[in-house]
């Protein structure tokens, strides 16, 4: 959608107005220091005053779940927005001293994400990556050259048209090993179905589960997160 000023909804979506709003809610609600308190106020947030891209609680439970399972000590996250998920997962890595990297694209969201954190008390966990994945991920790399063959977890959550592609980089860059997780969100809707396909070709490399969301008293599928895990 264009408005009459030739803005476009994707250049400038409401969330540009939201993301800052959420930082002041965690700053003046959220007990600095407790990552589930900045996580429950944005959950309010999301639920009381308007709608914005997170995972939330439910698939974020379920991912939880995984990560507990699987204990990453490296996980890559693509879209940090305003670090939700970079506070929740963060926290629960960081139980068995992981480290959790996050890219970026929007400079605003990389700023808001990095208070966030801040407040979480998780800057010694977290980083927060500002870049495109595609193009950060190879000076990243020069940086961490341990990282080839040694991420053991990461989270898929930026634009959908991307998914494929960029799963397509980690694979080329051999920065995974076998066991190691690749969650991808939001593949029901907006939907996914490419990166659906992709994996499923991809049988015999990878096992595959859907943890599907049914929102409270429904029975309908409205999403899932595909679960990928690369085999021995
Ligand atoms: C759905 S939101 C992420 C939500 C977040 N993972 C959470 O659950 O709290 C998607 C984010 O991906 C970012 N993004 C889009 N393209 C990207 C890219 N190529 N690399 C990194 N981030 C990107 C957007 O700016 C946006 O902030």
């Amino acid at each position: 959608m264009t408005t009459r000023s030739g803005i476009s909804a994707r250049s400038y979506p409401l969330s540009n107005a939201l993301k800052p709003m959420v930082a002041t809610a965690v700053e003046y609600s959220a007990t600095k220091g407790d990552a589930q308190s900045v996580i429950d106020t944005i959950d309010d947030f999301a639920s009381h005053y308007h709608r914005i891209m997170i995972i939330g609680d439910d698939k974020g439970g379920k991912i939880d779940k995984v990560l507990k399972e699987h204990k990453p000590k490296i996980m890559y996250e693509l879209g940090c927005f305003v670090g939700y998920s970079a506070v929740r997962f963060g926290a629960i890595i960081r139980e068995w001293g992981g480290k959790f990297y996050s890219f970026e694209v929007d400079e605003q969201s990389v700023e808001v994400s990095r208070k966030i954190v801040e407040h979480a008390g998780l800057s010694d966990t977290v980083e927060i990556i500002h870049g495109g994945f595609d193009s950060a991920i190879k000076p990243f790399l020069e940086n961490h050259p341990d990282h080839t063959g040694k991420v053991d977890a990461v989270f898929i959550d930026h634009w959908k048209d991307l998914y494929v592609p960029d799963m397509q980089l980690i694979e080329s860059l051999n920065l995974l090993h076998p066991g190691s997780v690749v969650l991808a969100d939001n593949v029901i809707r907006p939907g996914a179905p490419e990166y659906i396909e992709y994996m499923d070709s991809q049988s015999d490399k990878y096992t595959s589960e859907m943890l599907e969301y049914k929102p409270a008293g429904s029975s309908e599928v409205v999403d899932a997160v595909l679960v990928n895990i690369l085999k021995q």
